[in-house]
């Protein structure tokens, strides 16, 4: 696992996006994963910014979302497919055919999950899956105890992940109270892996996640059976790391040609 820690959330995107980037160009049949919420916003802005710059070209690839509540519709604007709609696909210039989240209101969710387990070995798989943490060590959400073997399938949200989310939703709504999430097993079956950490909220799950033991009850330290895990943490989600020196010592110490953040 390789840990950097960003400057602030500007630079995290640029590391962030010059990485898929490298690791997108390098693959026959293209494959992002990607995440809703906060975090990989300024992720998303850089790559569009690497576009318009002309040093890359994401037309066409595929991608495919984590995941998505149980219940709202792609139509519904609180629903991960129209985030998706509006952060990935439409700044990024992405076909809308080629973009796919799970879906949240099939009739069979069951036989969806598994449909959309098959989408993903027919596109090719995944090549470079972005990931933000919750606050309780989830990645996609995959709540703690999460098998950490899972496949796709349908998840009852934690009461710390309702709350943390209300913040999508207007006050007298309420958060649902299932989704569909990728496994963890699903999610480490992608050949790369960014996770991106911001903001003191996330400092104890992300110590927990590359420090701690391999846990269950931190769904996102099974990255550490990862080969090709990237970490990419600000100043203040690093805070809890007990080996920050070392990785700043490693940042600044990369052989030549191996320096991520110069791909
Ligand atoms: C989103 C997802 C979640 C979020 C996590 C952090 O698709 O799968 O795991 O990445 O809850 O959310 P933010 O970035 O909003 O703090």
């Amino acid at each position: 696992m390789e840990v950097i820690i960003c400057r602030d959330a500007a630079e995290m995107g640029q590391i962030a996006a010059r990485h898929i980037v490298s690791v997108l160009r390098a693959s026959a049949r293209p494959v992002l994963g990607v995440a809703t919420g906060s975090t990989p916003l300024s992720t998303y802005a850089a790559l569009a910014e690497l576009q318009a710059a002309g040093r890359a070209d994401l037309s066409g690839i595929s991608a495919f979302a984590l995941d998505e509540y149980v219940g709202l519709p792609a139509d519904d604007e609180r629903s991960y497919a129209a985030t998706i709609r509006h952060t990935v696909t439409e700044q990024l210039g992405l076909d809308p055919d080629h973009v796919h989240v799970p879906d949240g209101t099939a009739t069979d969710l069951v036989a969806g999950c598994q449909a959309y387990e098959d989408a993903i070995a027919a596109a090719g798989g995944v090549d470079v899956q972005i990931l933000g943490i919750g606050a309780n060590g989830h990645i996609g959400f995959n709540e703690p105890t999460s098998s950490l073997s899972s496949r796709t399938r349908i998840k009852t949200l934690a009461p710390r992940t309702r709350a943390d989310n209300q913040r999508f939703f207007a006050a007298d709504e309420t958060v649902p109270t299932h989704c569909l999430t990728q496994g963890l097993g699903t999610i480490m079956d992608a050949r790369h892996l960014v996770l991106l950490a911001s903001g003191t909220a996330k400092a104890e799950a992300l110590a927990a996640a590359v420090e701690g033991p391999v846990s269950a009850m931190c769904p996102a330290s099974v990255l550490q059976f990862h080969r090709h895990a990237l970490v990419l943490a600000d100043e203040d989600a690093a805070s809890a790391l007990k080996l920050s020196d070392y990785y700043r010592h490693v940042r600044d110490n990369q052989p030549q040609g191996m320096r991520i953040d110069t791909l």
